[in-house]
């Protein structure tokens, strides 16, 4: 794992606006996997400002949602695909036929709608690069501790830790209560990603940046399982860094490899 360690949250933002431009320069027709959730809100909306200021060209890259809540519409606020839309491919003005957003709506038989959605990124030519985020108790996409690390997109359920963060965060804002469960890619979807891009921030992340980063790769730590992908940077701020035994290591590394890469 490549782990930047930024001053602020901003500055997250920014290398990661920085580092998905680059791709996209590098490979126009891009395919991305996209978390929803605030983290990568704001390097979304980098993004987008590039690409309408004309400084970076968006237009031809393919979008695919990394999860969604059960039970919640394209429509619903606090959808994943509400969020994407709105802060990423709607300003873009990707075409529909390029954006993939799993239905938090879908009524039948889910394991082939998973296997489809498995099927439509593998005939994009699979995720040349997927952002995530990291929830407080390790989980990246929704998937929760103690889940298949050779998991492949499929329904899940909100562990206790996750309800009550999103609960309180998201939900109770809104005078509703939290769903129980989603659909997500897998970890093995995440780990087939040609690179992979997670942001965290803030001290309530600090806790599962350390045992995803320093721990041993285990499934009570989904984020651990990016220890074994070939090509995942993890961009944190001081907060989400504090917990780290190695972080001046990592701080130097860092410096080193954005000068050499
Ligand atoms: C959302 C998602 C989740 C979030 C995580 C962190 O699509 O996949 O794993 O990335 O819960 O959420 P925030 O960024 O709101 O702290």
């Amino acid at each position: 794992m490549l782990i930047f360690i930024l001053p602020d949250a901003k500055a997250v933002s920014l290398k990661a606006a920085d580092l998905a431009a680059d791709l996209v320069r590098k490979k126009s027709g891009a395919v991305l996997g996209l978390a929803a959730g605030a983290t990568p809100l704001a390097m979304y909306g980098e993004l987008v400002r590039r690409h309408q200021a004309g400084e970076a060209d968006l237009s031809a890259i393919t979008a695919f949602g990394l999860d969604e809540y059960l039970s919640l519409g394209a429509d619903h606020p606090a959808s994943c695909a509400h969020t994407l839309r709105q802060h990423f491919t709607q300003p873009l003005g990707l075409p529909e036929s390029r954006i993939h957003l799993l239905d938090g709506l879908f009524q039948g038989d889910m394991a082939a709608y998973c296997a489809d959605y498995e099927a439509r990124i593998a005939k994009a030519g699979g995720l040349d690069l997927q952002i995530l985020g990291l929830g407080v108790n390790g989980h990246i996409g929704f998937n929760e501790p103690g889940c298949s690390l050779g998991g492949r997109t499929h329904p899940v359920c909100l562990r206790s830790s996750t309800l009550a963060t999103n609960q309180r965060t998201v939900f109770a804002p809104l005078g509703e209560d939290v769903p129980k469960s989603a659909v997500s890619m897998g970890v093995a979807t995440i780990l087939a990603a040609k690179r992979v891009l997670l942001l965290a921030t803030g001290a309530s992340k600090a806790d599962a940046v350390a045992k995803a980063v320093e721990g041993p790769v285990t499934a009570m730590i989904p984020a651990s399982a990016l220890q074994l992908h070939p090509d995942a940077t993890l961009l944190l701020d001081q907060a989400a860094a504090s917990r780290l035994l190695l972080k001046d290591d990592y701080a130097a590394e860092s410096v080193y490899l954005d000068k050499t890469l």
